[in-house]
């Protein structure tokens, strides 16, 4: 089955660490994806540091996976690259679920934490990691090596499907 249909948010990890190599492979899909404009605003916080990946259940209420990841990844947007203002959310979340499915075709298990638009948490993610404030982060990836599986679910619903008109 391909990866894209197989993909799960996976929430429990062994203790083995993520290579660099393959780190770099995620956030070359990151980098894949489109952009508005092709501005690609994106930057990435690659974050192995167990104490600073302990931090963030302390302020985030849905990480404390991260606890147990090998690594997070935080996809920013820094809105003075933006070409087309306000898109920069969108571009970030291209290559957030890009990074998801590199992760799904590499054997990893990740999720996507929400960070954007809870102005809390940004607060928080930006103090704890040095950010200036025109960089904003939009999701946090916890990234390990699965220690759960979970089966692929079929979401395809023929009655959210409208033709020519709603
Ligand atoms: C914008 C967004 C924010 C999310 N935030 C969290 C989060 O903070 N913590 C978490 O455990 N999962 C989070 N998720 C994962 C969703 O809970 C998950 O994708 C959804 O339940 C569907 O399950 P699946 O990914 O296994 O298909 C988030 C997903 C998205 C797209």
């Amino acid at each position: 089955m391909l990866s894209i249909l197989k993909r799960r948010s996976i929430r429990k990890y062994t203790d083995q660490r993520v290579s660099d190599d393959k780190v770099e492979q995620l956030l070359r899909a990151g980098m894949s994806a489109p952009s508005a404009g092709n501005g690609r605003p994106w930057h990435f916080i690659v974050v192995d540091d167990k104490e600073i990946l302990s931090e963030i259940p302390k302020f985030h209420p849905y990480s404390n996976m991260l606890k147990e990841a090998s690594h997070a990844i935080v996809v920013c947007g820094n809105k003075g690259e933006e070409k087309f203002e306000g898109y920069w959310v969108q571009d970030c979340s291209a290559a957030t679920e890009n990074i998801l499915l590199m992760a799904e075709e590499l054997g990893l298990g990740a999720v996507w934490l929400g960070v954007y638009p809870e102005k809390e948490r940004v607060m928080q993610v930006q103090e704890l990691l040095h950010m200036p404030n025109n960089v904003v982060p939009l999701s946090i990836v916890s990234i390990g090596y699965p220690a759960e599986t979970k089966e692929s679910i079929n979401r395809f619903y023929p009655e959210k499907i409208h033709k020519n008109k709603w």
